[in-house]
């Protein structure tokens, strides 16, 4: 079985009240319901979770790494300063394994900081600007 771990980092577990006309009205309860159903489809299974604390989210990082699991990661505002969880996701990919950075917003098409991001380095891959679909598709890309 192809099992995908699917991180999401701080202010994620807001979605659907959190900013509607950035991040869309749909819910994270919405987001983990359709990556289950797509991973169903596609004949995968994800594990979906969501942190606040920079420190979990780099446990699990490490734990993709020792369960050869591979990432999609929505990194949010670690995006684009946390050395530490870049640090991480370069055990991940350095151990063969992919990690794609995710975003449901376009980060480059906002404010200033958020146009660089320092784990797209990386990162096997970036996928933003497509909302929620943002993590279809890479869930899509994982599967072949
Ligand atoms: C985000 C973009 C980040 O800049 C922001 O801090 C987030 C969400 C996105 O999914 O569009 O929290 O990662």
């Amino acid at each position: 079985m192809n099992k995908v771990l699917v991180l999401n980092g701080p202010n994620l577990n807001r979605l659907g009240s959190r900013e509607p006309d950035v991040y869309g009205n749909a819910s994270y309860a919405d987001l983990v319901s359709s990556l289950t159903a797509s991973a169903n489809e596609l004949g995968m299974s994800v594990d979906v979770r969501q942190t606040n604390d920079e420190a979990e989210l780099i446990s699990w990082l490490h734990e993709a790494a020792d369960s050869k699991s591979n990432v999609i990661l929505n990194p949010a505002a670690f995006t684009h300063y946390s050395y530490a969880l870049r640090d991480a996701c370069a055990i991940v990919t350095s151990a063969g394994l992919k990690l794609i950075e995710v975003h449901i917003s376009n980060p480059h098409s906002r404010e200033e900081f958020r146009h660089n991001s320092v784990i797209s380095a990386v990162a096997t891959g970036v996928i933003a600007g497509f909302g929620q679909n943002s993590y279809l598709l890479a869930l899509s890309q994982l599967s072949h």
